[in-house]
Protein backbone atom coordinates (compact mmCIF):
# COMPACT_ATOMS: atom_id res chain seq x y z
CA UNK A 1 0.00 0.00 0.00
CA UNK A 2 1.45 3.66 -0.82
CA UNK A 3 2.13 5.87 2.06
CA UNK A 4 -0.71 8.02 2.59
CA UNK A 5 -0.44 10.93 0.34
CA UNK A 6 -0.95 14.41 1.82
CA UNK A 7 -2.80 17.58 -0.14
CA UNK A 8 -6.53 18.05 -0.27
CA UNK A 9 -7.53 21.12 -1.46
CA UNK A 10 -11.41 21.90 -0.53
CA UNK A 11 -13.74 24.18 -2.69
CA UNK A 12 -16.60 25.47 -0.97
CA UNK A 13 -16.27 25.57 2.40
CA UNK A 14 -20.14 25.28 3.57
CA UNK A 15 -21.85 23.27 5.51
CA UNK A 16 -20.81 20.00 3.28
CA UNK A 17 -17.44 20.79 2.85
CA UNK A 18 -16.57 21.62 6.62
CA UNK A 19 -18.37 18.37 7.56
CA UNK A 20 -15.95 16.53 5.62
CA UNK A 21 -12.96 19.04 6.74
CA UNK A 22 -13.97 18.34 9.97
CA UNK A 23 -13.94 14.26 9.79
CA UNK A 24 -11.04 13.92 7.31
CA UNK A 25 -8.79 15.53 9.82
CA UNK A 26 -10.10 13.52 13.39
CA UNK A 27 -9.74 10.51 11.09
CA UNK A 28 -6.33 12.19 10.18
CA UNK A 29 -6.20 11.29 5.95
CA UNK A 30 -4.05 14.17 5.02
CA UNK A 31 -1.33 16.17 6.06
CA UNK A 32 -2.30 19.49 4.15
CA UNK A 33 -5.43 21.14 3.62
CA UNK A 34 -6.00 24.22 1.91
CA UNK A 35 -9.97 25.81 1.61
CA UNK A 36 -11.29 27.97 -1.27
CA UNK A 37 -14.58 29.66 -1.20
CA UNK A 38 -16.14 32.59 -2.82
CA UNK A 39 -16.53 34.13 0.54
CA UNK A 40 -13.11 34.48 1.23
CA UNK A 41 -13.68 35.53 4.62
CA UNK A 42 -16.03 32.29 5.86
CA UNK A 43 -12.73 30.09 4.30
CA UNK A 44 -10.75 31.94 6.77
CA UNK A 45 -12.89 31.62 9.21
CA UNK A 46 -13.36 27.92 8.78
CA UNK A 47 -9.41 27.40 8.52
CA UNK A 48 -9.07 29.12 11.76
CA UNK A 49 -11.40 27.26 13.52
CA UNK A 50 -9.85 23.71 12.86
CA UNK A 51 -6.49 24.73 13.37
CA UNK A 52 -7.76 25.40 16.92
CA UNK A 53 -8.98 21.63 16.54
CA UNK A 54 -5.50 20.23 15.49
CA UNK A 55 -3.43 20.43 18.95
CA UNK A 56 -6.55 18.35 20.65
CA UNK A 57 -6.14 15.63 17.78
CA UNK A 58 -2.28 14.99 18.50
CA UNK A 59 -1.64 15.86 14.98
CA UNK A 60 0.27 17.95 13.33
CA UNK A 61 -2.22 18.21 9.86
CA UNK A 62 -1.97 21.81 8.42
CA UNK A 63 -4.75 24.29 7.40
CA UNK A 64 -5.23 27.04 5.66
CA UNK A 65 -7.61 29.57 3.35
CA UNK A 66 -6.10 29.10 0.05
CA UNK A 67 -6.18 30.15 -3.71
CA UNK A 68 -6.68 27.70 -7.53
CA UNK A 69 -3.04 28.01 -7.71
CA UNK A 70 -2.62 26.12 -4.50
CA UNK A 71 -4.26 23.10 -6.73
CA UNK A 72 -1.26 23.10 -8.52
CA UNK A 73 0.67 20.66 -6.22
CA UNK A 74 -2.22 18.67 -4.39
CA UNK A 75 -3.12 15.36 -4.30
CA UNK A 76 -7.42 15.49 -4.38
CA UNK A 77 -9.51 18.33 -4.96
CA UNK A 78 -13.04 18.29 -3.31
CA UNK A 79 -15.59 19.97 -4.49
CA UNK A 80 -18.37 21.16 -2.45
CA UNK A 81 -19.24 24.38 -3.80
CA UNK A 82 -22.87 24.86 -4.85
CA UNK A 83 -26.55 26.01 -3.59
CA UNK A 84 -28.26 22.95 -2.00
CA UNK A 85 -31.72 21.89 -1.83
CA UNK A 86 -34.30 24.24 -0.84
CA UNK A 87 -37.12 22.32 0.89
CA UNK A 88 -39.22 20.01 -1.64
CA UNK A 89 -37.02 21.15 -4.59
CA UNK A 90 -35.06 18.12 -5.99
CA UNK A 91 -31.59 17.56 -6.84
CA UNK A 92 -32.00 18.06 -10.72
CA UNK A 93 -33.95 21.09 -10.83
CA UNK A 94 -30.25 22.81 -9.40
CA UNK A 95 -28.68 22.36 -12.60
CA UNK A 96 -28.92 26.22 -13.99
CA UNK A 97 -27.51 27.79 -10.59
CA UNK A 98 -24.91 24.75 -10.22
CA UNK A 99 -23.63 23.96 -13.66
CA UNK A 100 -22.55 27.83 -13.91
CA UNK A 101 -20.63 27.06 -10.94
CA UNK A 102 -19.11 24.57 -11.84
CA UNK A 103 -17.94 25.30 -15.15
CA UNK A 104 -16.17 28.30 -13.35
CA UNK A 105 -14.64 26.47 -10.54
CA UNK A 106 -13.66 23.57 -13.37
CA UNK A 107 -11.85 25.94 -15.67
CA UNK A 108 -10.33 27.50 -12.41
CA UNK A 109 -8.91 24.37 -11.27
CA UNK A 110 -7.61 23.54 -15.00
CA UNK A 111 -6.01 26.95 -15.16
CA UNK A 112 -3.49 25.95 -12.21
CA UNK A 113 -2.05 23.08 -13.49
CA UNK A 114 -3.55 20.51 -11.16
CA UNK A 115 -2.82 16.98 -11.92
CA UNK A 116 -4.44 15.01 -9.12
CA UNK A 117 -8.18 13.10 -8.73
CA UNK A 118 -11.20 15.54 -8.14
CA UNK A 119 -14.08 14.23 -5.91
CA UNK A 120 -17.28 15.89 -6.75
CA UNK A 121 -20.35 16.29 -4.01
CA UNK A 122 -21.90 19.28 -5.68
CA UNK A 123 -25.69 18.43 -6.82
CA UNK A 124 -27.11 17.39 -8.89
CA UNK A 125 -23.35 15.24 -8.51
CA UNK A 126 -23.84 12.77 -11.48
CA UNK A 127 -24.30 15.78 -14.05
CA UNK A 128 -21.80 18.22 -12.42
CA UNK A 129 -19.42 15.40 -12.32
CA UNK A 130 -19.69 15.34 -15.94
CA UNK A 131 -20.23 18.80 -16.73
CA UNK A 132 -16.81 19.00 -14.88
CA UNK A 133 -14.54 16.11 -16.78
CA UNK A 134 -16.07 18.06 -20.20
CA UNK A 135 -14.88 21.35 -19.40
CA UNK A 136 -11.52 20.21 -18.05
CA UNK A 137 -11.46 17.79 -20.21
CA UNK A 138 -9.00 16.19 -17.49
CA UNK A 139 -8.96 11.77 -18.18
CA UNK A 140 -12.04 10.10 -16.92
CA UNK A 141 -10.64 7.85 -14.37
CA UNK A 142 -9.29 11.09 -11.91
CA UNK A 143 -12.58 12.61 -11.63
CA UNK A 144 -15.55 11.29 -9.82
CA UNK A 145 -18.34 11.96 -8.18
CA UNK A 146 -19.85 10.58 -4.83
CA UNK A 147 -22.69 9.14 -6.27
CA UNK A 148 -24.22 6.64 -4.71
CA UNK A 149 -21.96 6.01 -1.63
CA UNK A 150 -24.25 7.96 0.83
CA UNK A 151 -27.75 6.51 -0.52
CA UNK A 152 -26.10 2.61 -0.10
CA UNK A 153 -24.80 3.70 3.16
CA UNK A 154 -29.00 4.43 4.19
CA UNK A 155 -29.71 1.48 2.63
CA UNK A 156 -27.53 -0.78 4.51
CA UNK A 157 -28.90 1.09 7.78
CA UNK A 158 -32.61 0.49 7.05
CA UNK A 159 -32.28 -2.85 5.48
CA UNK A 160 -30.09 -4.36 8.98
CA UNK A 161 -32.73 -2.93 11.04
CA UNK A 162 -35.16 -4.62 9.50
CA UNK A 163 -32.59 -8.03 9.93
CA UNK A 164 -31.56 -6.98 13.49
CA UNK A 165 -28.01 -6.59 12.02
CA UNK A 166 -25.34 -4.28 12.30
CA UNK A 167 -24.99 -2.30 9.20
CA UNK A 168 -21.61 -3.25 8.33
CA UNK A 169 -22.87 -7.13 8.01
CA UNK A 170 -24.76 -5.54 4.89
CA UNK A 171 -24.03 -5.14 1.93
CA UNK A 172 -26.84 -3.46 -0.15
CA UNK A 173 -26.58 -1.18 -3.24
CA UNK A 174 -28.31 1.69 -4.55
CA UNK A 175 -26.75 2.75 -8.08
CA UNK A 176 -27.97 5.03 -11.00
CA UNK A 177 -28.49 9.11 -10.01
CA UNK A 178 -27.81 10.47 -6.56
CA UNK A 179 -31.05 11.43 -6.25
CA UNK A 180 -35.27 9.98 -7.10
CA UNK A 181 -34.52 7.71 -10.07
CA UNK A 182 -32.23 5.82 -8.38
CA UNK A 183 -32.54 2.09 -8.20
CA UNK A 184 -31.72 -0.60 -5.20
CA UNK A 185 -29.58 -3.30 -7.06
CA UNK A 186 -31.14 -5.94 -4.96
CA UNK A 187 -29.97 -8.97 -6.84
CA UNK A 188 -26.13 -8.07 -6.15
CA UNK A 189 -27.06 -7.42 -2.18
CA UNK A 190 -26.53 -9.95 0.19
CA UNK A 191 -25.76 -10.78 3.64
CA UNK A 192 -22.65 -12.71 4.94
CA UNK A 193 -23.11 -14.34 1.28
CA UNK A 194 -26.75 -15.12 1.70
CA UNK A 195 -28.71 -13.50 -1.36
CA UNK A 196 -31.44 -11.24 -0.71
CA UNK A 197 -34.19 -13.50 -2.63
CA UNK A 198 -32.91 -16.02 -0.77
CA UNK A 199 -33.66 -14.04 2.66
CA UNK A 200 -36.93 -13.09 1.42
CA UNK A 201 -37.34 -17.20 1.01
CA UNK A 202 -37.14 -17.48 4.55
CA UNK A 203 -39.83 -14.32 5.15
CA UNK A 204 -37.31 -12.16 6.44
CA UNK A 205 -37.89 -9.94 5.10
CA UNK A 206 -40.71 -8.85 2.14
CA UNK A 207 -40.97 -7.48 -1.00
CA UNK A 208 -42.96 -4.62 0.14
CA UNK A 209 -40.05 -4.02 2.84
CA UNK A 210 -37.43 -4.22 0.74
CA UNK A 211 -39.54 -1.47 -2.28
CA UNK A 212 -39.66 0.40 1.32
CA UNK A 213 -36.31 1.01 2.26
CA UNK A 214 -35.26 1.70 -1.41
CA UNK A 215 -37.65 4.54 -1.41
CA UNK A 216 -36.87 5.55 2.29
CA UNK A 217 -32.89 5.34 1.40
CA UNK A 218 -33.53 7.62 -2.08
CA UNK A 219 -35.92 10.11 -0.14
CA UNK A 220 -33.97 10.27 3.42
CA UNK A 221 -32.66 13.43 1.97
CA UNK A 222 -35.87 15.43 1.68
CA UNK A 223 -36.40 14.23 5.58
CA UNK A 224 -33.39 15.74 6.51
CA UNK A 225 -34.01 19.17 4.45
CA UNK A 226 -37.33 19.47 5.90
CA UNK A 227 -36.45 19.25 9.59
CA UNK A 228 -32.78 21.08 9.28
CA UNK A 229 -32.62 22.70 5.72
CA UNK A 230 -29.57 20.89 4.62
CA UNK A 231 -27.62 17.49 5.21
CA UNK A 232 -24.00 17.73 5.53
CA UNK A 233 -22.88 14.86 8.21
CA UNK A 234 -23.43 11.93 6.14
CA UNK A 235 -21.98 13.48 2.99
CA UNK A 236 -19.08 14.66 4.79
CA UNK A 237 -17.99 11.23 6.35
CA UNK A 238 -18.48 9.36 2.43
CA UNK A 239 -16.32 12.44 1.26
CA UNK A 240 -13.64 11.25 3.66
CA UNK A 241 -13.85 7.36 3.27
CA UNK A 242 -13.61 8.12 -0.55
CA UNK A 243 -10.84 10.48 -0.15
CA UNK A 244 -9.01 7.99 2.08
CA UNK A 245 -9.34 5.15 -0.35
CA UNK A 246 -7.83 7.33 -3.35
CA UNK A 247 -5.04 8.81 -0.73
CA UNK A 248 -4.31 5.74 0.48
CA UNK A 249 -4.32 3.92 -2.78
CA UNK A 250 -6.71 1.18 -1.25
CA UNK A 251 -8.12 -0.33 -4.35
CA UNK A 252 -11.11 -1.03 -2.42
CA UNK A 253 -14.98 -1.13 -4.02
CA UNK A 254 -17.64 1.99 -3.63
CA UNK A 255 -20.20 2.64 -5.31
CA UNK A 256 -19.73 6.20 -6.95
CA UNK A 257 -20.34 8.77 -10.24
CA UNK A 258 -17.78 7.25 -12.65
CA UNK A 259 -18.18 8.20 -16.69
CA UNK A 260 -19.98 4.90 -18.24
CA UNK A 261 -18.10 4.39 -21.67
CA UNK A 262 -20.34 0.96 -22.92
CA UNK A 263 -20.41 -0.20 -19.58
CA UNK A 264 -24.10 -1.60 -18.29
CA UNK A 265 -24.96 -0.52 -22.30
CA UNK A 266 -24.79 3.21 -21.17
CA UNK A 267 -22.11 5.92 -22.48
CA UNK A 268 -21.04 9.04 -22.53
CA UNK A 269 -21.84 10.39 -19.03
CA UNK A 270 -21.31 9.60 -15.25
CA UNK A 271 -23.57 8.09 -12.97
CA UNK A 272 -23.69 5.73 -9.39
CA UNK A 273 -22.00 2.26 -10.47
CA UNK A 274 -19.67 -0.09 -8.40
CA UNK A 275 -16.25 0.73 -9.09
CA UNK A 276 -12.73 0.25 -7.65
CA UNK A 277 -11.26 3.81 -6.05
CA UNK A 278 -7.15 4.11 -5.86
CA UNK A 279 -4.60 6.63 -6.19
CA UNK A 280 -5.36 7.43 -9.54
CA UNK A 281 -8.90 7.57 -8.85
CA UNK A 282 -11.45 5.38 -10.33
CA UNK A 283 -9.40 2.40 -11.90
CA UNK A 284 -12.79 0.86 -13.39
CA UNK A 285 -16.21 -0.19 -13.18
CA UNK A 286 -17.71 -3.57 -11.88
CA UNK A 287 -20.12 -4.56 -13.65
CA UNK A 288 -22.96 -6.89 -11.90
CA UNK A 289 -25.74 -8.85 -13.51
CA UNK A 290 -28.66 -7.17 -12.84
CA UNK A 291 -31.99 -8.64 -13.43
CA UNK A 292 -34.23 -7.63 -16.44
CA UNK A 293 -36.50 -4.89 -14.02
CA UNK A 294 -33.32 -3.34 -12.65
CA UNK A 295 -31.83 -2.79 -15.98
CA UNK A 296 -35.00 -1.09 -17.06
CA UNK A 297 -34.89 1.11 -14.10
CA UNK A 298 -31.17 1.90 -14.39
CA UNK A 299 -31.60 2.72 -18.37
CA UNK A 300 -35.07 4.91 -16.87
CA UNK A 301 -31.99 7.08 -14.63
CA UNK A 302 -29.81 7.41 -17.14
CA UNK A 303 -32.18 8.74 -19.61
CA UNK A 304 -32.95 11.33 -16.92
CA UNK A 305 -29.54 12.17 -16.04
CA UNK A 306 -28.76 12.89 -20.08
CA UNK A 307 -32.00 15.06 -20.32
CA UNK A 308 -30.98 17.37 -17.48
CA UNK A 309 -26.92 16.91 -18.63
CA UNK A 310 -28.13 17.92 -22.28
CA UNK A 311 -29.53 21.11 -20.11
CA UNK A 312 -26.35 21.53 -18.22
CA UNK A 313 -24.66 21.77 -21.66
CA UNK A 314 -26.62 25.05 -22.78
P1 LIG B 1 -23.73 25.78 1.61
O1 LIG B 1 -24.58 26.87 1.06
O2 LIG B 1 -23.62 25.60 3.07
O3 LIG B 1 -22.25 25.91 1.05
C1 LIG B 1 -21.98 26.12 -0.29
C2 LIG B 1 -20.69 26.90 -0.36
O4 LIG B 1 -20.31 27.04 -1.74
C3 LIG B 1 -20.79 28.31 0.22
O5 LIG B 1 -19.78 28.51 1.19
C4 LIG B 1 -20.60 29.22 -0.99
O6 LIG B 1 -19.97 30.45 -0.68
C5 LIG B 1 -19.72 28.33 -1.86
N1 LIG B 1 -19.69 28.73 -3.26
C6 LIG B 1 -20.70 29.12 -4.05
N2 LIG B 1 -20.23 29.43 -5.27
C7 LIG B 1 -18.91 29.21 -5.25
C8 LIG B 1 -17.88 29.34 -6.21
N3 LIG B 1 -18.12 29.76 -7.46
N4 LIG B 1 -16.62 29.04 -5.85
C9 LIG B 1 -16.33 28.62 -4.59
N5 LIG B 1 -17.27 28.48 -3.63
C10 LIG B 1 -18.54 28.77 -3.96
O7 LIG B 1 -24.26 24.44 0.93
P2 LIG B 1 -23.98 22.95 1.43
O8 LIG B 1 -25.09 22.53 2.31
O9 LIG B 1 -22.58 22.87 1.87
O10 LIG B 1 -24.18 22.15 0.06
C11 LIG B 1 -23.22 22.26 -0.97
C12 LIG B 1 -23.59 21.36 -2.14
O11 LIG B 1 -23.47 19.98 -1.75
C13 LIG B 1 -25.02 21.53 -2.63
O12 LIG B 1 -25.06 21.50 -4.04
C14 LIG B 1 -25.75 20.34 -2.04
O13 LIG B 1 -26.89 19.97 -2.75
C15 LIG B 1 -24.66 19.30 -2.16
N6 LIG B 1 -24.83 18.09 -1.33
C16 LIG B 1 -24.48 16.92 -1.90
C17 LIG B 1 -24.60 15.74 -1.18
C18 LIG B 1 -24.24 14.44 -1.85
O14 LIG B 1 -24.51 13.36 -1.32
N7 LIG B 1 -23.61 14.47 -3.01
C19 LIG B 1 -25.08 15.76 0.14
C20 LIG B 1 -25.43 16.99 0.69
C21 LIG B 1 -25.31 18.16 -0.06
C1 LIG C 1 -28.17 14.04 0.29
C2 LIG C 1 -27.93 15.28 -0.53
C3 LIG C 1 -28.96 16.32 -0.35
O1 LIG C 1 -28.03 14.12 1.55
O2 LIG C 1 -27.71 15.00 -1.86
O3 LIG C 1 -28.51 13.00 -0.26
Amino acid sequence: MKKTSNKIVLVGTGAVGMSFIYSAVNQGIAEEYVLIDVNTKAAEGNAIDIQDAIPMLNQTSKIKAGEYSDCQDADLVVITAGRPQRPGETRLELIADNARIMKGIAQAIKGSGFTGVTLIASNPCDVLTSVYQEVTGFDKHKVLGSGTNLDSARLKRLIASKLGLAPASVNAFIMGEHGDSSLAAYSASNVMGKSISQIKGENKISEKELEDAWYQAAHMAYEIIERKGATFYGIGVSLTQLSSAILRDEKTTYMISAKLEGEYGQSGFYTGVPAVLSSNGWERIIEWKLEESEIAKFNESCNKLQEVYIIAKE
